[in-house]
């Protein structure tokens, strides 16, 4: 069975390869808006523009005043209805909340992270978030987060980039933070430490695994619901790798579960926060009662989603802005007189008074959206404030990358890195509405970790830029992969020097 659907996916592959030498003679490749085939839908246009999928999507929205609909092949259910229209977006993230809920068809598709909080509804969902909103805004676990990095910090990431620099080696960027924020994710989340980040850069099997699941997530969006049920079932292309990296996630969550089950036995925690899987282990189930915290398979959930959560965002939020730092060396100098300023020593207490550097944060959230996309299914038919008209169970698919990127949004210089665009002329920040930012989402299900986020990248932005000088390494290419989550194809590649 499984060599008749690795046929079937060469034989799609085929017929999809001589649509695509079709187009190519017609010189279609620079259009944005793709023909609509009688058989084929535009799956043929999408193909073509797979590689620069994130762009692509941008060019259709700005050429169809913001919300364009994608016809999948005949009957194969992947018609998908996109918008950065920010009237929509307040509407089905807000103000019409109650008629967009995840849905059955997002379950679907994110079933391998279980009962998440990113993958649930109603009372579950309400549980959930009220007991992970009690935690991540406790004081004591804000300090304990930022405790956190600032070790990580010193006794992992300033070794390797010392070593760097006497070495004179390249350092791959994206690959480092996704080890430092892997730690200190896993050290919050579960109270162990599993040591990736060392200058050894021990195999991880946990950061392919990620990558494995948002990879196949994403094509799961374009592909018909078949199709990838039956790769999965046998073992085919991306399901594949899928089915392995589950088994990776499973194995060290039980070990993980198993080992804080005997540890917690001795505990006396003085009602101090340690970690969030201590807390779920003994959370008050009579005021959440739709909680099942002594059971495996919520607790492995749980923990999976917010390592997800918290560790390949925040990775990819700091990869994209020392990029765009190496190629906006004004802003980069901006910052460092600000710290030097306002911070000379490290102190968590004065990240507040950085406002450039903060501008410079929500500059790269804004136009490298580490979750790239948002998923959402009407209830009940609707139609939008835009008056396109809605059915039942229908995808919608918003594009948080396109919107940092529309200029009928942002203005004219959409695409230029501007941190001064969040400073008011007091020298405050600007607030933006989130329908317009939406890297944290709108809404009742706005991100919980938001200012976590801020806080741990400011504090590993100042260690860095006031010890060492980052340079790209000429020519790196950065194209983002296809994915639900944004991350360069090929690392950051840079070469470290101490100031
Ligand atoms: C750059 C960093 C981050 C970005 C861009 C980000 C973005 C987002 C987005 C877009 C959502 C909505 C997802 C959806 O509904 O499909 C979300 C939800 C969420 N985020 Fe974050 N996030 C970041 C960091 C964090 C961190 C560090 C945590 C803490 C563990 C966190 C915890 C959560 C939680 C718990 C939700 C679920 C909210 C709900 O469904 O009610 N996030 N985040």
């Amino acid at each position: 069975m499984a060599m008749i659907i690795g046929f079937l996916d060469i034989f799609i592959a085929f017929i999809f390869f001589l649509v695509f030498r079709c187009l190519l003679l017609y010189k279609q490749t620079h259009k944005p808006l793709p023909t609509n085939w009688s058989v084929l839908g535009m799956l043929p246009g999408l193909l073509l523009q797979v590689h620069r999928i994130y762009d692509w999507i941008t060019e259709l929205l700005e050429a169809t005043g913001m919300t364009f609909c994608f016809k999948g092949p005949w009957l194969s259910g992947t018609d998908i209805l996109l918008t950065v229209d920010p009237v929509n977006i307040h509407y089905i993230l807000s103000s019409n909340f109650v008629n967009y809920p995840k849905g059955m068809e997002f379950k679907k598709i994110f079933e391998v992270i279980g009962d998440a909080i990113f993958n649930i509804d109603s009372g579950m969902w309400e549980d959930m978030r009220n007991s992970s909103h009690a935690i991540f805004s406790r004081q004591d676990f804000q300090r304990l987060w930022v405790s956190t990095s600032v070790s990580k910090i010193n006794q992992g990431l300033v070794p390797i980039l010392d070593n760097a620099v006497e070495k004179n080696i390249l350092v791959d960027l994206q690959d480092v933070f996704q080890r430092f924020l892997f730690d200190t994710s896993t050290i919050l989340m579960t109270g162990y430490d599993l040591k990736c980040l060392s200058i050894e850069m021990p195999k991880v099997d946990f950061g392919g695994a990620v990558d494995g699941v948002s990879d196949a997530i994403f094509y799961r969006h374009v592909k018909p619901a078949f199709l990838w049920k039956l790769q999965y079932r046998f073992g085919v292309g991306v399901e594949k790798r899928l089915r392995r990296v589950l088994a990776v996630f499973d194995e060290l969550l039980e070990k993980i579960i198993s080992a804080k089950k005997e540890d917690i036995k001795s505990y006396d925690t003085k009602g101090e926060v340690t970690d969030v899987l201590t807390y779920y282990m003994t959370l008050d189930t009579v005021k959440y009662k739709h909680l099942k915290t002594s059971n495996d398979k919520f607790l492995r959930d749980t923990i999976l989603g917010f390592l997800i959560a918290g560790r390949d965002t925040t990775a990819s939020a700091l990869t994209w802005f020392f990029w765009l730092l190496s190629r906006n060396p004004e802003a980069m100098t901006k910052i460092r007189q600000e710290i030097n300023k306002k911070m000379p020593k490290f102190d968590p207490a004065d990240l507040d008074k950085l406002v450039y550097l903060h501008g410079a944060v929500c500059e790269t959230l804004r136009l490298y959206s580490p979750v790239p996309f948002n998923h959402k299914s009407p209830a009940k038919p609707d139609v939008l404030p835009s008056g396109h008209k809605v059915d039942e169970n229908w995808k919608i698919v918003i594009s948080t990358y396109a919107l940092g990127r529309m200029k009928s949004v942002w203005g004219d210089d959409a695409e230029e890195f501007r941190p001064e665009r969040w400073i008011s002329a007091s020298g405050r920040l600007k607030h933006e509405p989130s329908y317009k930012f939406l890297a944290f989402n709108a809404g009742p299900r706005t991100c919980l970790g938001k200012k976590l986020t801020f806080l741990q990248m400011k504090t590993v932005a100042v260690n860095i830029i006031q010890n060492y000088e980052i340079q790209v390494v000429e020519g790196h290419k950065t194209e983002p992969v296809p994915s639900v989550l944004l991350r360069m194809q090929h690392g950051l590649k840079v070469r470290v020097a101490k100031i």
